[in-house]
């Protein structure tokens, strides 16, 4: 199971880093726009956090020749473990063939189908991103099309791995990694929200409370 961050945010790729084993980070334009920084300095500092983690990074042309020029300068200056974001249509699935005779490492993104899944994968995709809420706006299951990608690449033994995205709670990770998705990639406040609570508190308190009233302030390690 992979955790990835679903951030270009520095304080938080920093601080989330440090608390979770994550597989890398991800990124797509509107994540990059909202930190309103130049692009490729924002990536290297990225980078330069992470280290040799996975970084995922989208690729905003129309073409094909113009998103495997993208690919090349992307990877260039950041390094061979970034994945190459390409939205899978005809347009990028003729990318995603075309990137991975030449060796890149690619994720087919603004997956809504699992037909898009099943495609991106017959050409090679690394990962494949459904994107689990945007489903869910859309009225589509989107625990059952998980559960249908995982069946077909079972099923087709594909290696393209599922990492789903664009979760809006913590109910839709769990249910997408129930599904049978290899990896997940959220904002890093959903990762706080399946480990903190009042009762987990609560919890806690107790135990420090009995400990205290007979050992007061003493600590294991004195
Ligand atoms: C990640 O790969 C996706 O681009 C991202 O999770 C989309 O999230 P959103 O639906 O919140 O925009």
């Amino acid at each position: 199971m992979e955790i990835l961050l679903d951030t270009a945010n520095l304080e938080k790729i920093r601080k989330y880093n440090d608390i979770y084993d994550i597989t890398g980070v991800t990124s797509n334009p509107t994540i990059l726009s909202r930190e309103k920084a130049e692009f490729f300095p924002l990536l290297l500092e990225i980078r330069s956090i992470i280290g040799d983690k996975q970084l995922h990074v989208q690729v905003t042309g129309s073409t094909c020749e113009e998103m495997v020029k993208e690919a090349e300068t992307i990877t260039d200056k950041l390094g061979k473990n970034t994945y190459i974001k390409v939205p899978v249509n005809e347009e990028g699935i003729k990318s995603i063939k075309m990137l991975k005779s030449q060796g890149y490492k690619v994720t087919g993104t603004a997956i809504y189908m699992p037909q898009q899944a099943m495609l991106a994968a017959s050409v090679g995709a690394d990962y494949v991103a459904p994107y689990f809420n945007r489903m869910n706006n859309m009225n589509v299951d989107s625990k059952k099309a998980l559960e249908e990608i995982t069946w077909l690449f079972e099923h087709y033994h594909k290696d393209t791995k599922i990492l789903a995205a664009s979760f809006k709670n913590t109910h839709q990770i769990m249910d997408a990694l129930l599904a049978g998705a290899h990896a997940v990639t959220a904002s890093p406040e959903l990762y706080t929200q399946m480990v903190e609570s009042p009762v987990i508190d609560s919890a806690i308190a107790g135990f420090g409370a009995d400990w205290e009233a007979v050992y007061g302030d003493k600590r294991i390690y004195e």
